[in-house]
């Protein structure tokens, strides 16, 4: 049989597969197309050292926080919530999750395409001896094509389809663990020609060196938004892949080693990129083309660039997958165990929905409906501010909140020492961190941009 009956749960198969499948929901285009665009329209060094310590301080304890949710509830988000405390209004966070779950897909399955359209212009050598200007137009007139990105977006959502149909098992498990270790390779590629080019100098130190003259609350916002987009967290990804992880797994560690996964990451992108921004003179705040430029600029300068492109299209395109098969899977799951309907109906009219929303989101960004605006943003835009930096800190924020006060002590511990059968030492902090430190944390933010509060 193929895929998962609705009440029959599927495991990860072994611990590494758990990283691997966490890590490869985190790791995607936020750590390597947004984080970087998000770090140079923001200044550079100075959302890093908020980005980092928002991983630590917030984003750590909210996915121990998620992992023990969906542990003990054994179910989707809306469901666990359920499960865990019957007739209370809690699996409202579930629900404001699956909303953002069908707002972030579509405008990632949109970023998403674009991989493909790299992909297919690396085989055809599209981008043979052109310079960064040249490049950065070929970006323009493709992303205001009235056609070809919803093509290749349409392709992806269904990609995407097909393999959460599929199931955890055979699905999401076996081709993470081999393609992530192999993205890494690759970057550190890219890190090594960046670095080693002309004038490289200059970008390490916008990234390295914190200038905090240039930051805001909208800064600080963002970096906080940035570090759960990028731990895929606030909107039960993680309590949905926590349901599927085995009794005898420790929580906190996997949190540990998959935050520090998903943030080197992040970093190595941006060393990869930001030496070469600087080298070619590119505008490090071009915004959502950055590395759909500075990346061919790179391998344009490097011996067997054309295969390393393809490689790495191919890569990205992989990554990106990894989460999108994880966004849908939170929708999937919700709908096929609480309407008990099968995870292939549920996933068919779920992604429908999704393609109509993301081929609207397309269209805003340069297309049709580039002028269409609802406060001052186009549906892209709305949609990617909403979810990244509203939702999710949000949903976050009631997550730890729920763990740390409502959820009964003894429920947690239970769950973070797997019944006492684990030394857990640092259980105490980690509790702390979630009932003080995380939701102290992501409200300050908040009053900061509301502007109740000011540093
Ligand atoms: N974290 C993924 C990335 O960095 C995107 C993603 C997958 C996500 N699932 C999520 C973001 C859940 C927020 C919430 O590309």
């Amino acid at each position: 049989m193929a895929g998962v009956s609705p009440n029959k749960r599927d495991n990860f198969g072994s611990k590494f597969g758990v990283i691997a499948a966490a890590a490869g929901s985190a790791v995607g285009l936020g750590n390597i197309w947004k984080f970087p665009y998000e770090l140079g329209n923001n200044g550079g060094g100075a959302f890093l050292v908020f980005y980092l310590i928002f991983v630590a301080m917030i984003g750590i304890p909210v996915m121990i926080a998620e992992f023990t949710i969906g542990r003990n509830g054994q179910k989707n988000p809306i469901g666990s919530f359920k499960f865990i405390k019957p007739g209370k209004p809690w699996f409202l966070v579930g629900v404001m999750g699956v909303g953002a779950a069908f707002m972030i897909f579509a405008f990632y399955g949109s970023v998403a395409g674009w991989t493909l359209e790299y992909l297919f212009q690396s085989f055809k050598g599209g981008f043979e001896g052109k310079n960064p200007d040249e490049l950065n137009s070929m970006f323009t007139t493709f992303v205001e094509d009235p056609i070809r990105p919803i093509v290749w977006q349409v392709l992806f959502v269904i990609l995407t389809t097909s393999v959460v149909i599929a199931g955890v098992k055979n699905g999401i498990e076996k081709y993470t663990k081999i393609l992530m270790p192999v993205l890494v390779v690759i970057i550190l590629i890219l890190v090594v020609r960046s670095v080693t080019l002309p004038g490289a100098g200059e970008g390490l130190k916008f990234l390295f060196k914190p200038d905090f003259s240039k930051i805001n609350a909208t800064v600080i916002l963002s970096a906080l938004g940035q570090a759960f987009f990028s731990l895929s967290l606030g909107m039960g990804t993680i309590i949905t892949y926590g349901s599927y992880i085995n009794r005898n797994n420790n929580l906190g560690t996997t949190a540990i080693q998959v935050s520090i996964a998903d943030t080197l990451i992040a970093i190595l992108a941006g060393v990869a990129i930001f030496p070469a921004v600087f080298a070619f003179g590119i505008n490090p705040s071009q915004g959502e083309g950055l590395i759909f430029v500075t990346i061919p600029t790179i391998f344009e300068q490097m011996p067997g660039g054309y295969f390393f492109s393809i490689l790495f299209f191919i890569l990205l395109a992989v990554a990106a997958l990894t989460s999108t098969i994880s966004l849908l899977e939170v929708i999937v799951s919700y709908f096929s165990e609480e309407y008990k309907i099968s995870r292939k109906k549920a996933a068919l009219i779920s992604s429908s929905i999704i393609l109509v929303l993301g081929i609207l989101c397309t269209m805003s960004n340069g297309g049709v409906l580039k002028d269409f605006k609802i406060f001052g943003y186009n549906i892209w835009g709305l949609l990617e501010f909403t979810s990244a930096d509203i939702l999710l800190p949000l949903g976050g924020f009631f997550i730890v909140i729920f763990v740390g006060f409502f959820m009964g002590k003894k429920r947690v511990t239970d769950e973070l020492t797997n019944n006492g059968t684990l030394k857990a030492k640092l259980l105490p902090v980690a509790l702390f961190l979630i009932r003080f430190v995380a939701p102290v944390g992501i409200a300050l933010v908040f009053l900061n941009v509301i502007g109740l509060l000011k540093f």
